[in-house]
């Protein structure tokens, strides 16, 4: 049975990474680390506070094909089961990506993230993206997947539009969860685990509800019962 339940790390402290890995790894099929833990710490720090668990380092990587293609392979001795890309960088990039994790012992899920969730209409616009997010998230999410990624990182609102266009096979790991009666944080269009799983999220991204919860491993462990 696959684990579907990814709990963010999102603290730049060493120990208090690795002691939330120790309390969450046991209810959560990954870890989530990103930029915040991974540019302070690095490869040393990644190692301490992973311990061997699964992780998904959600590092966002964006460059020309050759440059992304380089931080794939650095980040490949790591062992990171998930790493993230940004649609945008265009075809030839997420090719170059997929391509360079190809060469790794255990071969990382190479996952695109197409707009942000950030971004709105507006903020589309402002960069020259006309037609709204839903359009600008098929259209990177084909591109995507027709070069070699796995899945897709997306809200929970765009889970039914992807299965519907592209099926049961990409992984899509979902943030923007929120259990019943949490605090949203900034989050603005959340879904609760059970609704995600249900729409057809492959995983679910929980940070804040369970690291800022007064037991992090009981919140974990309920989450993870709900969608058992
Ligand atoms: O605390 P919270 O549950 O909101 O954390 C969600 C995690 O997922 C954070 O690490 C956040 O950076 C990440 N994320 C997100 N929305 C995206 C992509 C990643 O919230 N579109």
């Amino acid at each position: 049975m696959i684990k579907r339940l990814i709990a963010a790390i999102d603290t730049p402290e060493l120990d208090r990474a690795a002691g939330l890995v120790r309390a969450l790894s046991p209810h959560c099929g990954l870890v989530k680390l990103g930029l915040e833990f991974f540019l302070r710490h690095g490869p040393a720090g990644f190692a301490q506070a992973a311990q061997g668990n699964a992780v998904f380092l959600d590092l966002k990587l964006h460059d020309i094909p050759n440059t992304v293609a380089g931080a794939v392979r650095s980040l490949l001795p790591l062992g990171a089961d998930m790493l993230t890309i940004h649609a945008g960088g265009g075809a030839k990039m997420v090719a170059a990506a997929a391509l360079a994790a190809d060469k790794a012992e255990k071969r990382p899920k190479i996952l695109a993230v197409t707009v942000l969730t950030s971004m709105d209409a507006a903020g589309l616009a402002e960069i020259g993206v006309a037609g709204g997010p839903p359009q600008q998230v098929l259209r990177l999410a084909r591109m995507a997947l027709a070069n070699g990624a796995d899945g897709l990182v997306c809200s929970a609102h765009e889970i039914a539009l992807l299965r519907d266009a592209f099926g049961a096979k990409p992984i899509l790991v979902v943030p923007g969860i929120r259990p019943a009666g949490a605090a949203l944080g900034d989050q603005a269009r959340v879904m609760t685990p059970e609704q995600a799983v249900r729409a057809g999220a492959d995983y679910i991204v929980v940070g804040r509800p369970i690291t800022e919860a007064a037991s992090p491993a009981q919140a974990a462990a309920a989450i993870a019962a709900s969608i058992q």
